[in-house]
């Protein structure tokens, strides 16, 4: 082959090569919809508890095409059996490329020096993502457009505040007080979509049940749950009426997990109540954590509401 041959041949491979990635991008230009703009790429932080950690190692490998989770060891970094909402919304229900930071940490409450079991809290995390990735490292090049913070805290705080026989009231505002300032933060970096989860109605868990056997004391810990749920609400309200350009999804757990509770046999499961390690065949895998199939039955419930965060 000569080398104006060659050089024609090249041409021609050039051409071809730019049309077929006209088409394929042709093919996947998003359908006009102002609710949900495709994006070729999302960034999604979770911060949260046990319901939320995916073993996710900060300090290791970074969420990338080729692992968009990360260092992530499905199980046992779940407490699932398997995976968990994170991981299904990340690799099954995702719309885009998704790469998933999770923050979260089991045991996890929103401020220790609130409440605390002596594990990390939500402020931490926060903390954790303002010294790895509020600076929009090379690694994780996030913008307001592309990039979720998801928060699911609660369980843990609402045990607390029950154990202790706080005022519902008012040691849910002393919460708040903590939490609000944290999602500050993050707008304050540049965040603007927002997804936020309330607390799933732990007192039918088993461990509650196993820790406590008095009416009195059921009635107490749901009276904590729902204060907390209603001051969630509350706060999510005003931070999306201060921030008009932001966009904030609530999603109620509560209200799904009751579900699958009251119907339990529509969802596969015998009763509500029982647990079982593979994560599949009853609502709970331990006395505290709903197994896979029940994270697999929420992320899919959930996806309406992700819509208008662009999924
Ligand atoms: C969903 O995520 C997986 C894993 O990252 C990826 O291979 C797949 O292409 C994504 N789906 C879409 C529609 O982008």
């Amino acid at each position: 082959m000569n080398y104006r041959s060659l050089i024609s041949y090249t041409a021609l491979a050039v051409f071809v090569a730019s049309i077929l990635l006209w088409l394929r991008n042709y093919n996947s230009l998003p359908k006009l919809s102002i609710s949900n703009p495709a994006q070729p790429q999302m960034f999604w932080f979770a911060f949260g508890d046990s319901y939320s950690a995916t073993g996710f190692d900060i300090g290791s490998t970074q969420p990338s095409a080729l692992n968009p989770m990360g260092n992530t060891a499905l199980d046992p970094g779940t407490q699932s059996g398997g995976n968990n909402w994170i991981g299904y919304l990340t690799t099954q229900y995702n719309t885009s490329l998704v790469l998933s930071y999770s923050l979260a940490i089991a045991g996890a409450t929103i401020d220790n020096s609130i409440a605390t079991w002596g594990f990390g809290d939500m402020t931490s995390q926060v903390a954790a993502f303002q010294s790895n990735y509020a600076s929009r490292p090379a690694s994780a090049p996030w913008t307001a457009d592309n990039t979720i913070v998801s928060f699911w805290v609660g369980i843990n705080d609402v045990y607390y505040g029950f154990a202790h026989n706080d005022d519902p009231s008012i040691f849910v505002s002393t919460l708040l007080n903590k939490y609000r300032p944290l999602v500050e933060q993050l707008y304050s970096n540049g965040v603007r979509k927002f997804l936020f989860l309330n607390c799933p109605p732990s007192t039918r868990s088993p461990q509650v049940h196993e820790e406590n056997n008095l009416p009195e004391q059921f009635q107490r810990h749901a009276a904590m749950v729902t204060a907390y749920n209603d001051g969630l609400k509350d706060m999510v309200h005003h931070f999306s009426d201060d921030h008009k350009d932001a966009t904030v999804v609530f999603y109620d757990s509560w209200a799904f997990m009751t579900r699958v509770l009251d119907n339990p046999a529509e969802y596969g499961y015998r009763d509500a109540t029982c647990i079982n390690v593979d994560g599949s065949s009853c609502v709970w895998w331990n006395n505290l954590h709903p197994g896979w199939t029940y994270h697999k039955y929420q992320a899919d419930d959930m996806l309406a509401s992700l819509a208008r965060l662009g999924w």
